[in-house]
């Protein structure tokens, strides 16, 4: 297995050691890269023998499509085809960046890729060290988040390594990656934008450039048995924890800290171990009592960058209980309570009592 290091990188001459990642994924490899969101599963996205290591290095349902990535707007009309106005528009906005838009493909496309849909994910990553892999591939990379299927998503290689290590060709170490949560998906229907899954491209700024917006129910909502969702991924189980874990939120923080209070304490009473994850503030308040805290920070940009490594490390502490501090919905925190919500199987407290 190759190992890249391109941690701390002084100058741009050393990109050039992606050449040998790049000509490992053009060869049918697996990767596992970094991206401004999270690390990726590297794959040849027009090959479809590679892209099924990646269902099987993942544990994933063949089902579930993967997002194309691509270097620049030339590979774009290779596998997508029918782009409207507003897709343009919204492209233009937001490449390279954390968006992915979903398109009608071309044939070039394996099946395997889309899942056995007519659409593919296509997405332009804001990171210097994909973008310049997928060069060296020269083909579009076909990669999901990098972790198995119902982890929490791996925004480090230390995170990931012993998950993924041995099964993939080549790992490149971009550090911990900055945004923390995977990109917003989006599908425009009759030139309405619909949200499938929220990410650091917020539904305002979304609404600011294209118009309509609706972000799809099923962001905040749990998936109803037997139907189907416009998102394949709605259906798996996602980003959970092995220990049980409840979600508490109210707009005021002082019923917040009041909830978070007594169910650390009716933990304790019961000889159960708590564990709290919370933004600083209210780390601060339970400083005393004697149980683990995982502080998450105190901006949505700082609780985003850090949620899925938290996620891991509260799964560490052998507790009973990981009782999880929400955030309001608004800009960055929907796709955190996205996160969230499913981390805990939407077992949520928004009451004061
Ligand atoms: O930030 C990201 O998007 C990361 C990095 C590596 O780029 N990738 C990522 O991929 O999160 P993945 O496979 O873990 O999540 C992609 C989501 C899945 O929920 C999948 O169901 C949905 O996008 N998706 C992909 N193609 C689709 C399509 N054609 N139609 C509907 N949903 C699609
Ligand atoms: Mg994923």
């Amino acid at each position: 297995m190759e190992f890249i290091d391109l941690k701390n990188i002084k100058n741009v001459s050393e990109y050039e050691k992606l050449e040998q990642a790049g000509k490992i994924i053009r060869e049918g490899g697996l990767v596992l890269f970094p991206t401004e969101t999270v690390y990726g599963l590297g794959a040849n996205g027009l090959d479809s023998e590679a892209v099924k290591k990646i269902y099987k290095a993942k544990g994933r349902s063949s089902d579930n499509p993967l997002i194309l990535h691509i270097s620049d707007i030339e590979m774009l009309g290779k596998i997508a085809k029918d782009i409207s106005d507003i897709e343009f528009k919204l492209m233009n906005a937001f490449w390279p960046g954390p968006f992915t838009i979903i398109l009608n493909k071309t044939d070039i496309v394996p099946s395997s890729v889309s899942g056995g849909l007519d659409t593919v994910g296509v997405r332009m990553p804001d990171n210097e060290i994909a973008r310049n892999l997928i060069k060296y591939a020269d083909v579009p990379i076909a990669a999901p988040s990098a972790n198995i299927s119902g982890r929490p998503s791996g925004t480090s290689v230390e995170d990931i390594y012993d998950e993924l290590a041995d099964k993939v060709d080549c790992i490149v170490d971009g550090g911990r990656t900055n945004i923390g949560v995977e990109s917003t998906v989006v599908r425009v229907i009759d030139d309405v934008v619909h949200i499938l899954r929220p990410g650091k491209i917020t539904y305002e700024q979304i609404t600011e450039v294209a118009g309509t917006t609706v972000v799809d129910k099923h962001v905040l909502g749990k998936l109803e048995d037997g139907t189907k969702p416009p998102s394949p991924g709605m259906k798996y189980k996602h980003y959970a924890p092995n220990t049980k874990c409840v979600l508490v939120y109210n707009k005021d923080n002082n019923v917040t800290r009041t909830k978070l209070g007594t169910l650390i304490d009716n933990c304790l009473k019961s000889g159960e171990k708590p564990l709290l994850m919370c933004l600083s503030d209210n780390a601060k308040f339970f400083k005393d009592k004697n149980i683990t805290i995982i502080d998450m920070g105190n901006s949505l940009d700082e609780i985003s960058k850090n949620i899925f490594t938290d996620l891991r490390k509260a799964d560490t502490f052998n507790a009973d209980l990981i009782i999880i501090q929400g955030v309001s919905t608004e800009g960055l925190g929907l796709a955190i309570m996205n996160r969230l919500l499913r981390a805990c199987n939407y077992n949520i407290i928004t009451s004061g009592d």
